[in-house]
């Protein structure tokens, strides 16, 4: 069984998807094994405890300083043992000392089609108001290998949604996460554990 860490921020709804398809017997080969909250009240820990899965706080705001935060993130990966890290509303960046040392076992979930709206401060409802405001009809959600560009290493899979009239980034964010990254999240992992993907070429083949 493969090791799966899951770093959260916030409500934790996308662990919320890996944890029900896990117990619906969709992650064959892989269990969660930690959830690593940066706030020590996400809603994300109780939907932990909640299904007895461990849990560890590395406190960003307490800890205050990026280096040392990383540093500590770096060890309770270590210290798990972790096969495969999914960022689920995780708000930080990683270093590349955790991302090349852990190269194509961390993946990411982005609510947006990259290329758009992605990058350094594109996160959470932002993602959803820069969609609006620049008038885009279909928007989505991507799962993509973590690398040291932000939001830039090889996507493995993404799903379009519909922008509606009348939407706000709320509306927008709740479509995109039950049509799109609540399917595409617990869909990417199951793939990694079942070792379905491939790189060639710096890009991702999914062997289904
Ligand atoms: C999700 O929409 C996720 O895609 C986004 O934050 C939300 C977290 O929700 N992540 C990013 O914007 C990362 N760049 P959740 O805590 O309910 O899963």
């Amino acid at each position: 069984m493969k090791k799966i860490v899951v770093l959260v921020s916030g409500g934790g709804t996308n662990l919320g998807a890996l944890i029900q398809a896990q117990k619906d017997g969709l992650i064959a080969n892989g269990t969660i094994s930690l959830v690593i909250s940066s706030k020590p009240d996400a809603y994300a820990l109780t939907r932990a405890e909640e299904n007895g899965i461990p849990t560890v706080v590395v406190d960003r705001k307490a800890i205050n300083n990026p280096d040392e935060f990383d540093r500590r993130i770096y060890e309770e990966l270590e210290k798990a043992q972790a096969d495969i890290i999914v960022l689920a509303g995780f708000m930080y960046i990683l270093s590349s000392k955790i991302t090349s040392k852990y190269a194509y076992k961390i993946i990411n979930v982005h609510p947006a089609l990259i290329p758009s709206f992605c990058g350094e401060g594109y996160y959470g409802l932002r993602v959803h108001k820069a969609a609006l405001d620049y008038g885009v009809k279909l928007t989505g959600a991507t799962v993509h290998f973590v690398n040291e560009v932000a939001d830039g290493g090889p996507i493995i899979l993404q799903k379009s949604v519909p922008v509606e009239n009348g939407d706000t980034p709320e509306t927008l964010q709740r479509r995109v996460m039950e049509q799109a990254e609540w399917i595409i999240l617990p869909k990417a992992v199951s793939l990694l554990c079942e070792d379905k993907i491939e790189i060639i070429d710096g890009k991702v083949i999914v062997k289904e």
